[in-house]
């Protein structure tokens, strides 16, 4: 029996130390995770896709039927402040467009500008350097995609 006994109490007390081992190993990480919860936006990886609802980073194929529709989109939406070429106007110039940003990053700067200009880092550099803000034009959905079909069309020229 005594022996037995002595056992145990070496087995409990192995335990206790262990447990204090690993509650403070516990307590350390805890801190950490609440630490990362914390972290500002602009501390979080940018995966280049944008702020707003798109999220695949793949271009469609080329489609130039689709590309001209999205021409006229661009003349009346967006002429007054883009050039096609690399020169800047009012906002930076789109030529290269497609080679330098994401899919769903284009998608998203051409239905979700503001928010992208305030919390984008690439959007906020642009905004920081042209000092206008880029306003939304109301574009939907449709007429994003067919935009983008026409920087494609300008890109592959
Ligand atoms: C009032 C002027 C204005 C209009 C209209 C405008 N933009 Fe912009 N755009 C800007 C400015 C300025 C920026 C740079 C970001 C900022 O300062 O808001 C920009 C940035 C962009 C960018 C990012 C360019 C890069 O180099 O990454 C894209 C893409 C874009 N605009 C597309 C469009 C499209 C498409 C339209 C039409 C639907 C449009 N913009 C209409 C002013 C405008």
């Amino acid at each position: 029996m005594k022996y037995n006994l002595s056992i145990k109490k070496s087995t409990i007390s192995l335990a206790i130390v262990l447990m204090a081992l690993l509650s403070s190993c516990g307590g350390n990480s805890g801190n950490d995770n609440a630490q990362n919860a914390e972290a500002p936006k602009s501390m979080v990886a940018d995966d280049g896709q944008g702020v707003g609802k798109y999220k695949n980073d793949e271009f469609p194929a080329l489609d130039t039927a689709i590309a001209s529709k999205g021409a006229e989109l661009f003349k009346l939406k967006c002429s007054a402040c883009h050039k096609l070429t690399d020169q800047k106007l009012v906002g930076p110039g789109l030529y290269g467009v497609t080679k330098r940003r994401k899919a769903s990053w284009i998608l998203n700067m051409m239905t979700n500008p503001l928010e992208m200009t305030k919390n984008d880092p690439t959007a906020k550099g642009l905004f920081e350097k042209h000092l206008v803000q880029m306003t939304f034009q109301d574009v939907n959905d449709e007429q994003a995609h067919k935009i983008l079909m026409f920087f494609l069309s300008n890109d592959s020229k």
